[in-house]
């Protein structure tokens, strides 16, 4: 087992005016044990910063080590890493017992071995009854299962999955959310996980690396991530339906601070803990999520007209107008309310973020 540090790491594909810098000065440690995600939309670097640590790809610059140990120059047989990718690509001539156990073949595992291996995999992923099968007569769902068995049974130090999920449906999702979890509780294994699904990461993540245009954005829990975003992007990103954000400038109010928006008359109180990082004239953008708007407080500041209501079950989303400003509120769904209807909406200052409006870092 090993804990996973990268430490300045960058790829750079091609050169000249053709390169592309797919990862950019990542340093990420991931503990010995940890089950980490690496979050991010499509092109931010997330297969490139596996394939680094795995030795498929040669890192530009920086350094990665497994434990005191630096293996950036290593193969990746030299690596005890294993990888699981979405597509399974088992052989399809073999039997599913064969599949799991080709890699010990391969490394002249004896045969007693191999067998009690494949049944030990077997059984931690529940694919006992099929081993005697081919893959064309298995689910997508069960052919992920023999792949991740074919990965792990080489027993690496780490374990890294890569969009493993993302062509299987709902249901099938679910459970394999479910298998993964158990799967690093029972073997204790580091695991990094990557998707561009912030439901699968938050699900079974200890912690979530979230990157955006090849660079880290923020490592952290779901709390951290959903409560104390380190700026607009991660704010954007993880939550659903995404973060409301308003561009608005800090003015003094009385004894205090209020932030006055742009495009709209909405005006924001903050709360005296935030208010202390801003003065006067500073402008900002104002972050809130539509969990955190209520119809139902005592005191409901905010203005606004619906445009839609949609329901959602358990609940439904408004989608607001005030003024040229757009945003959207989580309610119940039995608000009969229809566009056009006037609303207010009330919040706790507490739930405001703010960020700078150039640096769009958190402020506060
Ligand atoms: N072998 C390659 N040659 C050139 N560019 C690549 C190569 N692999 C990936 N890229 C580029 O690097 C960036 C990051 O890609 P990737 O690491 O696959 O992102 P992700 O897995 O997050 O979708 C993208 O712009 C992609 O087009
Ligand atoms: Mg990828």
């Amino acid at each position: 087992m090993a804990k996973v540090s990268l430490r300045k790491v960058n790829k750079i594909y091609g050169s000249g005016a053709s390169a592309v810098h797919a990862v950019q000065d990542l340093d990420l440690e991931i503990e010995n044990g940890e089950f980490v995600a690496l979050l991010g939309p499509s092109g931010c670097g997330k297969t490139s910063t596996l394939r680094m640590i795995v030795g498929l790809e040669a890192i530009t610059s920086g350094d990665i080590y497994f434990g005191e140990r630096r293996v950036s120059d290593l193969d990746p047989q030299d690596r005890n890493v294993a990888m699981a990718f979405e597509t399974y690509a088992l052989y399809p001539n073999f039997t599913v017992e064969r599949n799991l156990t080709f890699p010990l073949e391969v490394r002249g595992v004896p045969e007693a071995e191999r067998k009690r291996k494949a049944m030990q995999i077997a059984e931690l992923l529940r694919i006992t009854p099929i081993l005697g099968e081919l893959p064309g007569a298995l689910s997508g769902g069960q052919q992920q299962r023999v792949s991740l068995g074919r990965a792990l049974i080489r027993e690496p130090s780490v374990f890294i999955l890569d969009e493993v999920m993302s062509h299987l449906d709902a249901h099938l999702k679910f459970q394999m959310l479910f298998d993964l979890k158990r799967l690093h509780q029972e073997l204790g294994r580091t695991m990094v996980y990557v998707t561009h699904d912030q439901v699968e990461a938050l699900a079974l993540a200890d912690r979530v690396a979230v990157m955006s245009s090849a660079r880290l954005q923020q490592v952290g829990d779901r709390n951290a991530l959903y409560n104390r975003p380190a700026n607009v992007f991660v704010a954007d990103f993880i939550g659903e339906p995404p973060t409301n954000f308003f561009r608005a400038e800090a003015q003094a109010n009385g004894d205090g601070l209020v932030l006055r928006t742009e495009d709209s008359d909405l005006t924001f109180a903050l709360a005296p803990e935030r208010a202390a990082a801003l003065q006067g004239g500073r402008r900002v953008i104002v972050g809130l999520r539509p969990q955190n708007l209520t119809l139902s407080a005592v005191e409901r500041p905010l203005a606004a007209e619906v445009l839609i209501n949609e329901y959602l079950g358990e609940r439904a989303i408004l989608t607001l107008k005030n003024g040229a400003t757009r945003f959207r509120a989580l309610v119940p769904p039995d608000t009969g309310l229809k566009r056009g209807d006037p609303v207010r909406l009330g919040y706790d200052p507490r739930d405001v973020m703010i960020f700078d409006a150039e640096t769009e870092a958190l402020l506060g």
